[in-house]
């Protein structure tokens, strides 16, 4: 019997989580294969060719379902693509091609990457990576394409300078300045308050958007809430709230809380804020993290009976003897569609042992 490749594991998963969501599991198995190129095919028993910081096992993939109280939740990939000789340039150069292959076939916009992404490409060759790509699956429609930068690609000193640079080129140098002003606390910037992913979508319409991230390491549930107040519509007490119940009530002193900021053109000030709530870094193991996340889906009145499938789709172990299937669990706030997202680790190459210390 031959060997279980990478693609044969994360397929699988693939394969599983959209017969749960209901989709066409045609693309989404065809876009994976392109994403993993030659390493697909590596036997799993292999140590990973590049060790990729999308999960914390060093799997290339990691999953997610969003949840929001208008349509079915749709399924996304995360993905670092993995050139043959890997290596942060080499790797941003094979995301490029595997780009350039969906725009032909997808007819991505890529008007917004061309005008920053000489900004990025000066990547030191020891950054953690330059450039990540993302896809999302919508019941019935046609994939959705995004990409993620490194600010910290040349170092942690250089990216507000950067970051600021790039959004001055996309017209968007005034809300980057207003969620500045809450996102980071006072004198923070570049030290506990990091610029930490760049994302722009590569697609067309109202939707499309461009998207900043912040690493708050060392943070409370109130740092997170200010960060947020700058979004209209945004409750700050809900997301200190959601920290709270998905993490810890004090100091977040393992993996650091998330927030992103979406900034869209013409507006002073950012339209959405989400909040991604490290989970696995502050629960004894995966059952416990699975309670928590359907707690918090049924107060936002979403469907939990998709969430075990969903688990069950992805796990390849029983969820006590881990912490880590369930990564980030985050709640999406203002445009353009409110809701919740569970992020599920692949586990390839690895599964974290369960905790189980006193919080
Ligand atoms: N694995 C990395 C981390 O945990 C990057 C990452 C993957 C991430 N998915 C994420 C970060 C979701 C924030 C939210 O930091």
């Amino acid at each position: 019997m031959q060997a279980l490749s990478v693609l044969d594991h994360i397929g699988g998963q693939l394969g599983r989580l959209c017969e749960v969501l209901g989709m066409d599991p045609g693309d989404p198995a065809e876009l994976l294969k392109d994403l993993l190129g030659p390493h697909g095919d590596r036997p799993l028993s292999k140590s990973p060719a590049w060790p990729s910081e999308v999960a914390d096992d060093n799997s290339p993939v990691e999953f997610s379902v969003a949840w929001n109280q208008t349509e079915p939740p749709s399924l996304r990939i995360l993905a670092e693509v993995i050139d043959a000789a890997p290596g942060v340039h080499a790797n941003m150069a094979s995301t490029y091609d595997f780009l350039d292959r969906q725009t032909a076939r997808h007819g991505l916009r890529t008007d917004r990457l061309d005008a920053v992404r000489d900004l990025f490409g000066a990547a030191c060759p020891d950054a953690a990576f330059a450039l990540w790509c993302s896809l999302v699956f919508r019941s019935g429609r046609r994939p959705e394409f995004k990409v993620y930068f490194n600010p910290e690609a040349q170092g942690v000193h250089r990216s507000p300078g950067l970051v600021a640079e790039a959004l001055t080129r996309l017209g968007l140098a005034a809300s980057y300045r207003a969620m500045l002003d809450h996102a980071a606390r006072p004198g923070e910037l570049g030290r506990l308050d990091r610029l930490s992913f760049f994302a722009l979508d590569l697609h067309d319409g109202p939707q499309s958007r461009v998207k900043l991230y912040v690493s708050h390491h060392d943070a409370q549930p109130r740092d997170a809430a200010r960060a947020a107040a700058v979004v209209d519509e945004v409750h700050a007490a809900e997301v200190a709230e959601f920290c709270a119940l998905a993490g810890r009530v004090g100091l977040f002193t393992g993996r650091p809380l998330v927030s992103s900021y979406t900034l869209t053109e013409g507006l002073a000030r950012p339209t959405g804020y989400s909040v991604y709530v490290p989970i696995r870094g502050y629960v004894g193991d995966d059952r416990e993290a699975r309670e928590r996340v359907l707690e918090l889906m049924s107060r936002y009145d979403l469907d939990h009976d998709l969430l075990d499938r969903a688990i069950d789709a992805v796990a390849r172990r029983p969820l006590e003897q881990g912490a880590g299937l369930i990564a980030h669990v985050a709640l999406r706030l203002g445009r353009p569609r409110p809701g919740l997202t569970v992020y599920l680790s692949a586990e390839a190459y690895g599964v974290a042992s369960p905790t189980h210390l006193a919080a």
